[in-house]
C-alpha cells in the first residue's frame, strides 16, 4: 500500500515521461486493463444502454435526478479522452479531477486503492478502444462544484456573423 502511494506520488510529480524510480509499465497490458475495467464496473456509468453507441463511449441519459452524465472514455479527440495524457486519466480515476484539475461531479468515484499496475493497464486498455464521437453526451452540471456559467465571451463578441 505504501509502495503504491509512493509510486503514484512519483507518477504525479514526474508526469507522463521522466525517470520513474521503478518501472510503472512493468506487467501492464490492455488485456489486464479490460479485466480491471470489468471488475470495477466502469461500464455501469460510462456506457450507454444502447450498445450500438460503442464501448465506454458515455451515457446520453443523466443519472436520476441530476444533470450528470457518464463521460466518453474512448480516445475520440473532441468528445472523449483523445487529448488527455496518461497522468490526467489516472488522476481523474484516483483524485476525481478533470484535465483542468476541476472537481468531477458525483457519482464519479475516487479510486484511492488503484495500484500502478491497474492504473497503467486501464489507460492502456482505454487507448485501444475505437474512438467514438458522442456529441449527444452533454457536459455534466452539479452546482456548486460545476455550476452553469454563461459563456460571456460568445455573447459579447457578436460581430454580425462574420466568420
Ligand atoms: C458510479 C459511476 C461511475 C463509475 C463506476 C466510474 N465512473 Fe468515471 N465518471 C463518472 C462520472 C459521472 C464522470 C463525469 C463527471 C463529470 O463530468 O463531472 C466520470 C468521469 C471519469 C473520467 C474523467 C473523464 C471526463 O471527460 O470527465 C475518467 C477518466 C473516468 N471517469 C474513468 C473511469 C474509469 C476508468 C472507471 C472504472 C475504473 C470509472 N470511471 C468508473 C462516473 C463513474
Amino acid at each position: 500500500m505504501l509502495r503504491s502511494v509512493l509510486g503514484l506520488i512519483a507518477l504525479f510529480s514526474l508526469g507522463a515521461c521522466g525517470d520513474a524510480p521503478f518501472d510503472l509499465d512493468a506487467g501492464a497490458s490492455p488485456a489486464l486493463g479490460a479485466a480491471y475495467v470489468r471488475q470495477r464496473g466502469c461500464a455501469a456509468c460510462h456506457q450507454s444502454g444502447d450498445t450500438s453507441f460503442g464501448e465506454l463511449s458515455g451515457q446520453e441519459v443523466p443519472f436520476a435526478g441530476t444533470l450528470v452524465y457518464g463521460s466518453n472514455l474512448t480516445p475520440d479527440v473532441l468528445t472523449g479522452l483523445g487529448n488527455w495524457s496518461d497522468v490526467q486519466i489516472i488522476r481523474a480515476m484516483i483524485a476525481g479531477v478533470d484535465d483542468q484539475l476541476a472537481q468531477l461531479c458525483p457519482p464519479s468515484p475516487h479510486l484511492g486503492d488503484l495500484s500502478e499496475l491497474e492504473a497503467r493497464s486501464i489507460v492502456d486498455y482505454l487507448r485501444t478502444l475505437p474512438p467514438v464521437y458522442r456529441a449527444d453526451v452533454p457536459a455534466s452540471l452539479c452546482p456548486p462544484l460545476k455550476p452553469f456559467l454563461p459563456d460571456l465571451s460568445v455573447a459579447g463578441s457578436d460581430d454580425g456573423g462574420t466568420p
